[in-house]
């Protein structure tokens, strides 16, 4: 029987998304089917071998929708592998203490269902199209903009989460 992986992600403003869309194909190619969508629309956890989790970071926090989805589904994401992932803009800096802060994004979620990988990626950030609120936030902190995604190395991390699974 072909293995089955979810990939459920939330996003804002669509970087999130296709970070999720590069970590599927990645995995596709080790043979498994595998649905990426919005944590949003996943109604049933059954089918699934494993699942990758992934949001932006908002604030210093994953939006409220992964982490709700996971708390609701912690028994079933127990008994399967699980990776998470955050996206966020503050990591273009490497260094320990940025990546630090940045993983505590996802304390909580870690602590509900313990994952067997977890990745932060650099995400992007364009002042056109975002919320009033937004937009004032970003200018009120003097955020930096632009598109920080690295495809390679999400696909190399997606290329390690898969082993992980292949193990688990
Ligand atoms: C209002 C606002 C707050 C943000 N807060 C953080 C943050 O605390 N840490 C971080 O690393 N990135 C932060 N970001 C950057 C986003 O995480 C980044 O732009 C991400 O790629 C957005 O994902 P999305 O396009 O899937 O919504 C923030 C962006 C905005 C607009």
């Amino acid at each position: 029987m072909t293995e089955r992986i979810l990939v459920a992600y939330a996003t804002r403003y669509g970087s999130t998304a296709e970070v999720a869309e590069a970590i599927g194909e990645e995995l596709r190619r080790s043979g498994a089917d595998v649905d990426v969508m919005p944590v949003s629309e996943v109604r049933d956890l059954s089918p699934y071998r494993a699942a990758v989790i992934g949001s932006p970071i908002y604030m210093g926090k994953w939006l409220p929708e992964p982490q709700v989805f996971i708390e609701k589904n912690q028994n079933h994401l127990r008994t399967i592998p699980v990776a998470y992932f955050a996206v966020g803009l503050t990591v273009t800096d490497r260094s320990p203490e940025i990546l630090r802060k940045a993983e505590a994004s996802m304390d909580a979620v870690r602590m509900l269902v313990n994952p067997v990988e977890v990745g932060i990626f650099p995400g992007r950030l364009e002042s056109g199209g975002l919320s009033f609120t937004d937009r004032t936030i970003i200018k009120m902190i003097r955020a930096k903009t632009g598109d920080f995604r690295d495809v390679q190395v999400v696909r190399a991390w997606a290329q390690a989460v898969c082993r992980k699974f292949m193990a688990a």
